[in-house]
């Protein structure tokens, strides 16, 4: 049995569809085996206790800097011995220290179609700009935010009269299909990152993922 440790810091909608897809078996032989938030109000806490899943929260405020939260914070995850580290929501920066640790076994779910807008807002940015397309994106954690190599997108249209709300719940329908998908991936080792790229089943990636 494969351990995933899930990072997050709100709703766990994400974390959610990731349990459920070990339960259902479409991520194989894997357990969340805990889930950690940095924000102690985090309704995914909830839905893993509901789940009979370990629940973590350590505060930033009772750390000095970064570093410092972030060793204490893979510490804590190392005991979990995971095979693979979730973020799903996951709103905090992370250290290089913290990054290098993990690298390789560490994926993260970016709400656009990446390249185009790393950081926050990315549903209003997307309708500001005038796009008709939008997405969400699978890659490796790497020291860049939210540039790592890109895993697997999903696309969803962005339809005139839509608001932040419109894009973000179709988009997050997208993310709950292809996050545990490539949980599973990552677990058979079918992706991995080697330098700065993703492979798939020993063929590199393109710059937009598994297409
Ligand atoms: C998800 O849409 C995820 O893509 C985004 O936060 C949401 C968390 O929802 N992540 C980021 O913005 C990270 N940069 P959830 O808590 O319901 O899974």
């Amino acid at each position: 049995m494969k351990n995933i440790v899930v990072l997050i810091s709100g709703s766990g909608s994400n974390l959610q569809a990731i349990m459920n897809a070990c339960e259902s078996g479409i991520i194989a032989n894997a357990k969340v085996a805990a889930v950690f938030s940095n924000k102690a109000d985090a309704y995914g806490l909830t839905r893993a206790k509901e789940a009979g899943i370990t629940t973590e929260h350590l505060a930033a405020c009772d750390f000095t800097d970064r570093e410092a939260f972030d060793r204490a914070l893979a510490e804590q995850i190392d005991q979990y011995q995971p095979d693979l580290v979730i973020l799903a929501g996951y709103m905090r920066i992370l250290s290089g220290e913290f990054v290098r640790h993990f690298a390789g076994k560490m994926i993260n779910i970016h709400p656009s179609l990446l390249p185009k807008y790393t950081g926050l807002h990315t549903h209003q940015r997307a309708i500001d700009a005038g796009d008709r397309e939008h997405g969400t994106s699978v890659h490796f954690v790497t020291e860049e935010l939210d540039g790592g190599p890109v895993i697997l997108q999903a696309k969803v249209p962005i339809f005139s009269d839509d608001n932040a709300d419109d894009v973000m719940a179709r988009v997050q329908e997208q993310e709950h299909r292809i996050y545990p998908l490539v949980a599973h991936w990552c677990l058979q080792q079918r992706v991995v990152m080697e330098g700065n790229n993703a492979y798939f089943d020993g063929a590199c990636l393109p710059p937009s993922g598994y297409a």
